[in-house]
């Protein structure tokens, strides 16, 4: 990573003039036009060793400004130190990245790693939110992988909650008898079920006594339990396949009851179980809290478990499974106290995973509320997907000529490319019409892009794998400089758990290869040797945009 070898190369000129400095960081310029890296560590250095920043400065430079690797560094006043970097050094990084592995990325140490995200629930309609889960945590997924680690991901199925008996009540209500329940059955009686227990205490408690039986293995309510978990189940499958999206494990909360008397053991061996009105608690507060963390609840007065035990439950399960380094949950940011209040009751007991709640925004409509379909409800994922195939198909009269399976992929880009550039801890507008452009930063707009340079690399035939040391014009070394990008991208985006960052990368790369491929005509030149080395750049370049959109859980059509 140039940062790096800039940093080292920094260490050294500081130690040679004995004013060493612990964690010396260079990044990548955000002026392009005055530099193309540059260290501000200098005021950190002045304040230390007592001297003027143009001075130390100036002593940096001196020392640097004879390296092969710049073609200028430079300090500009108040104290910023401005590095060029020459072409022989532009171009070795960029043939390391052509003839080693996954463009010569530096690998960390591999962890073992659970991944819970999409997190269905069963008989519910999946809706946004469960969509977000899924397209964030497939491509923090598919990060984690490329980087390396051993990833283990869960679905982690919403299945053994108060929907169950308020779906088995309204199933017995209506006679329906198990061999006949459909999924149109479920996706009526859900909703009107919901809505009589918020009217009627009465059905209220019958639905809580009936789910509290399911639990302790009523042998009537698993029967029904079963049927409906692989009706809802299979259609949950059936659309994470539509996005390609797919688990190691499709567990649920009801595979966690079996570890959940574990978990009570430890906790009553370090008396950390209180009685609160009947119900059992956790205390987790802190005193260096800043706001008030509730107890988790561990078991209602009525026995029943709750969402924070069957968490607790499932670690166990995990920890016993796959002893994992780390466990990562991908849901809506509103969830962040649950966590935490589970989290600190994992360090309670003692427990040595490292865990990690990684919370998302709420998908709004253009009118910056919560996003609607154009009949107004709140949209099933199939109208969403819908609603965006014919968008796309409206927006230009080429799309029309598309194939069925294009299509499905463009529907995944746009739907996708749209969630994931914003950074996922904040709400984004999702504006089906935007985002189905093949202009702008969509997902159409980057496949376009790799479709066009694809047509270039089909024509033509390149002979070598390696550049020279040539970087011909500005939009050529501007195309260069973003591919040496690559790794500082792709670890950011890794260590922060934003898939934004990879996806921004991967725009800003399409932008600088469309300005090249505006400026430099490669299929009529009669230079060979350009030719050849435009010809390597631009397979490089499709390389990498093809790498990334897998790891985005983008697919490439055929045409468009
Ligand atoms: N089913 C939950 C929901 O719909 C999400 C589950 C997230 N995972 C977890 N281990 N709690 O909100």
């Amino acid at each position: 990573m140039i940062t790096n070898k800039i940093e080292k190369e920094i260490e050294i000129v500081l130690n040679e003039l004995e004013m060493p400095l612990e964690g010396v960081a260079v990044t990548i310029s955000n002026r392009k036009d005055l530099c193309d890296y540059q260290f501000d560590g200098v005021f950190k250095l002045a304040k230390l060793y007592h001297k003027n920043p143009m001075e130390i400065g100036s002593q940096i430079v001196e020392k640097l400004k004879n390296n092969q690797d710049y073609q200028k560094v430079e300090i500009l006043p108040p104290g910023f130190i401005n590095f060029t970097l020459s072409d022989s050094c532009i171009n070795n990084e960029l043939n390391n990245m052509l003839q080693n592995e996954k463009y010569n990325i530096k690998m960390p140490a591999k962890e073992t790693i659970v991944i819970d995200y999409g997190g269905p629930n069963i008989a519910k309609p999946l809706h946004v939110g469960h969509l977000r889960s899924a397209i964030v945590g497939e491509a923090i997924k598919r990060m984690l992988k490329y980087m390396g680690h051993n990833v283990i991901s869960d679905v982690h199925l919403g299945d053994y909650g108060l929907q169950i008996g308020q779906v088995i009540y309204g199933l017995q209500q209506e006679n329906i008898s198990l061999q006949d329940i459909t999924l149109e059955d479920l996706e009526r009686i859900y909703p009107q079920m919901s809505k009589l227990c918020k009217e009627d205490e009465n059905v209220k408690t019958i639905c809580a006594t009936i789910t509290k039986d399911l639990q302790d293995g009523n042998e009537e309510y698993q029967t029904y339990f079963k049927v409906i978990k692989e009706l809802s189940q299979s259609d949950i499958k059936r659309i994470y396949d539509y996005l390609d999206v797919s688990f190691d494990l499709w567990n649920g909360e009801s595979d966690a009851y079996p570890y959940i008397t574990k978990v009570t053991e430890e906790l009553e061996a370090k008396h950390l179980l209180k009685d609160s009105e009947g119900a059992k608690i956790v205390e987790v507060s802190k005193d260096s809290d800043s706001k008030e963390i509730p107890p988790l609840i561990y078991q209602k007065s009525n026995g029943a478990y709750l969402y924070g035990t069957t968490d607790l439950g499932t670690i166990k399960q995990r920890s016993i499974d796959y002893q994992p380094d780390r466990i990562l949950y991908v849901t809506d940011r509103r969830q962040a106290l649950h966590f935490e209040s589970v989290f600190r009751v994992c360090n309670l007991l003692g427990y040595k995973e490292k865990f990690e709640h990684l919370g998302f925004g709420t998908v709004n409509g253009p009118d910056g509320k919560p996003f609607k379909t154009r009949a107004g409800n709140t949209p099933k994922l199939e109208e969403l997907f819908e609603e965006t195939k014919q968008t796309f198909l409206n927006s230009s009269e080429k799309n029309q000529g598309m194939n069925e399976s294009d299509l499905d992929i463009l529907v995944n880009a746009i739907i996708k490319f749209a969630d994931l550039q914003n950074n996922r801890e904040k709400d984004y507008i999702f504006d089906i019409k935007k985002f189905s452009q093949t202009t702008g930063k969509t997902g159409p707009y980057i496949l376009y892009t790799y479709l066009r340079v694809n047509k270039i690399l089909t024509q033509e035939n390149k002979q070598s794998e390696t550049l020279n040391k040539i970087i011909y014009n500005k939009e050529d070394r501007d195309l260069r400089l973003k591919i040496i990008e690559l790794e500082s991208a792709l670890k950011y985006a890794v260590d922060t758990r934003l898939p934004s960052l990879l996806a921004n990368y991967l725009y800003e790369l399409c932008v600088n290869i469309n300005a090249f491929y505006e400026k430099n005509h490669i299929n009529n030149l009669d230079d060979v040797n350009k030719k050849e080395n435009w010809l390597i750049l631009l397979a490089l370049s499709n390389n990498i945009i093809k790498d990334m959109l897998d790891l985005l859980s983008i697919k490439i059509p055929e045409r468009m």
